[in-house]
């Protein structure tokens, strides 16, 4: 009796937490945090909830994602609402999604426009972005150690498996060599105007 009364607040407390942290579909595919957390804080977070981050092998699959947003109004309205996915530039250059080790863009090219730009040669981590422009969802490689909102997803079933790298700590690379500051604001040479005082937005 007492077991079955911890097990019931357990699964209670679970359900209750797990419900304030992610948008949740009816069908339990996608999940969209309200946190923003680095790129291996967020790979970390969705593993603790049993899912693993979002990867986009096909037009399918970018067409359910985008349908998840759009139905659930969590499409990022602006830079600052954007989100993770499991995509990272391995060392040795290759564009990857970590959960599935395929490379990005095999079957469907879901870049923003002029990305990947890798800027400073440090922008390492795979975000789903507002192609403001093309007034469309886009990818964009950006620096990993910037907090960002993440989609999580029921992990592969079958498919692909990702090849987890042993060594994730070149991720936190920062960038030594920042762009002129003035008032607050960083001014870099695309023109982009960055109204906080981490790194610019590219
Ligand atoms: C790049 O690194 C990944 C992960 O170790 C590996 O699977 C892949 O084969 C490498 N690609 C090239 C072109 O060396
Ligand atoms: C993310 O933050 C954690 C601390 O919360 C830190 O250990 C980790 O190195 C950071 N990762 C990146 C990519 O900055």
């Amino acid at each position: 009796m007492f077991l079955k009364i911890v097990l019931l607040l357990i699964v209670a407390c679970f359900s209750a937490c797990f419900k304030c942290e992610f948008t949740v579909t009816p069908d339990k595919t996608y999940f969209a945090s309200k946190e923003t957390l680095n790129w291996t804080d967020a790979k970390n977070a969705c593993s603790k909830a049993g899912l693993e981050l979002v990867s986009v092998l096909n037009t399918k699959e970018q067409t359910l994602l985008e349908t998840f947003l759009t139905e659930y109004q969590l499409v990022p309205a602006d830079r600052w609402s954007i989100y993770w996915l499991s995509g990272i530039r391995y060392p040795n250059g290759t564009l990857y999604w970590d959960t599935t080790g395929t490379e990005i863009g095999e079957e469907v090219d879901g870049w923003a426009r002029g990305e990947p730009s890798n800027a400073y040669e440090k922008e390492h981590c795979i975000e789903l972005k507002l192609d403001e422009g093309a007034n469309r969802l886009g990818w964009n490689d950006y620096f990993c150690i910037e907090e960002r909102k993440y989609l999580c997803q029921t992990p592969r079933k079958e498919g692909p498996v990702g090849q987890d790298l042993n060594d994730y700590s070149y991720l936190t690379e920062k960038i030594e060599d920042l762009p002129e500051v003035m008032d607050g604001h960083i001014i870099i040479p695309f023109g982009f105007v960055n109204t906080r005082k981490q790194t610019p937005f590219v």
